[in-house]
């Protein structure tokens, strides 16, 4: 029946928060070398970026266990692995201990997976099945991608329930010639440790640039905050730690491009290190941002080349002949406010102390900022981003 077509497969990202691997460090490289391919596409000048690297790598990771050959050497290399020093049980295993670490027991709302969504008259290899459900966890559902609407339609339900109503619209259209859908989501909602009192927010001005200024709304809170002065890249990092073991860095530098240029996972180690906790007035605008990117051309040029054209080996995941990707694309939804990292309600009051008080040094994040969400014990990134304009 698909004997003529180029058989199209898709495979997707849907995310909110992220989680990470066990092989922390490589899985981390990926993080940056991914941002610096979106802060350098011409696209994303001038643009938010906001985007979970475990999400995209659990995809990838998901979509090797069916990939042979070159192509899988290309997935191996470009998520940072070295094929011959680490195989693909490895990788499903260390993505297995990922995906089912222990739930913290605060009230942290996470939940992450994946799923495939196959055409009834495709056949899957039993082997690629059985290691998806086995160490990916994955969801399989039987549809009928003939009928676009419809297919299209229970592949946006299932992600829109498994984050929250985040993201609602994953898929757009169809390729018609799509005969499976691969899905991964992460979505993390998470408490600050210490809130920002909503009395205390306030309308104020964020610096987009030299010659254009919006209007944001700023919280504010004066606390003692880890925070680190990084001399070399010029920048001041500052952490919010959410009622988890998970923290928000925010990066605020002097000139972004240093500071994006020279960001890496062993910067982060030493920021970890070194912060000290100081009294600080701290002001940070709330926002809700929403990104969408299609990651062909991302991955492509991080080598993955050969699963998008007729040199795709797919031969892991079916018989069938002419198996591809016709198309990767990435959600993501960022928003933070008094409460934490997704929309909460809290009321608190401010007793000041009027007197001879030394005056607290303010940190105001009113200009581009970037922000990483990181698990301390592991440090594991599970969210990167830059903030240029919060109201965009
Ligand atoms: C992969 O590991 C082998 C064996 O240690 C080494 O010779 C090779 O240079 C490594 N390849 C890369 C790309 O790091
Ligand atoms: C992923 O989900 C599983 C259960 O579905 C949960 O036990 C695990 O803690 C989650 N991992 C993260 C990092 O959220
Ligand atoms: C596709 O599915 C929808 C919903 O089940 C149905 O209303 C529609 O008629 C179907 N279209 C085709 C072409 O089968
Ligand atoms: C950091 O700022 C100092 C002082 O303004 C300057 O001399 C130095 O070149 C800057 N470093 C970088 C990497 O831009």
């Amino acid at each position: 029946m698909m004997m003529h077509a180029a058989v199209g497969l898709w495979v997707l990202s849907a995310v909110i928060y992220v989680g990470s691997v066990a092989l922390v460090n490589e899985a981390n490289e990926f993080s940056f070398r991914l941002y610096r391919q979106f802060a350098a596409h011409a696209d994303s000048k001038g643009e938010n970026i906001v985007f979970c690297p475990i999400c995209v790598s659990t995809a990838l990771a998901a979509l090797s266990v069916g990939a042979q050959g070159e192509t899988h050497r290309q997935l191996f290399s470009g998520l940072g692995f070295n094929s011959s020093l680490l195989t693909q049980t490895d990788m499903d295993q260390a993505f297995q201990t990922f995906l089912q670490r222990a739930n913290n027991p605060s009230q942290e709302d996470a939940s992450n997976g994946t799923a495939v969504f196959v055409d009834n008259r495709f056949k899957l290899k039993l082997e690629f099945l059985q290691t998806l459900k086995q160490s990916y966890f994955t969801d399989v559902f039987n549809v009928d991608f003939t009928n676009a609407t419809e297919s299209a339609d229970t592949i946006n339900k299932y992600v829109e329930g498994k984050t929250n109503g985040k993201i609602d619209q994953l898929v757009e259209n169809l390729d018609p010639n799509t005969v499976m859908y691969l899905i991964s989501y992460i979505y993390y909602k998470g408490k600050w440790a210490t809130q920002f009192d909503p009395e205390l927010t306030e309308e104020d001005y964020f610096n987009v640039d030299e010659n254009t200024k919006v209007k944001v709304l700023m919280m504010n809170l004066e606390d003692s905050f880890y925070t680190y002065r990084d001399n070399v890249l010029n920048a001041t990092v500052l952490q919010l730690p959410f009622t988890s073991s998970y923290s928000m860095l925010l990066m605020l530098p002097d000139v972004m491009e240093t500071l994006e240029n020279a960001i890496g996972p062993h910067r982060v180690t030493k920021w970890l290190q070194w912060m000290k906790p100081r009294r600080l007035d701290v002001y940070i605008p709330k926002f809700s941002i929403k990104t969408s990117y299609n990651l062909n051309n991302v991955l492509s040029k991080m080598g993955m080349t050969d699963m998008f054209g007729e040199r795709a080996n797919l031969r892991g995941i079916s018989e069938e002949q002419g198996l591809a990707v016709s198309k990767v694309v990435h959600q993501a939804t960022l928003d933070v406010d008094e409460a934490g990292a997704t929309a909460a309600v809290a009321t608190g009051m401010d007793i000041e102390l009027l007197g001879f008080v030394a005056p607290t040094p303010v940190l105001m994040f009113s200009r581009p900022f970037m922000v990483i969400i990181i698990e301390r014990n592991m440090e594991e990134i599970l969210f990167l981003g830059k903030i240029i304009n919060p109201t965009i």
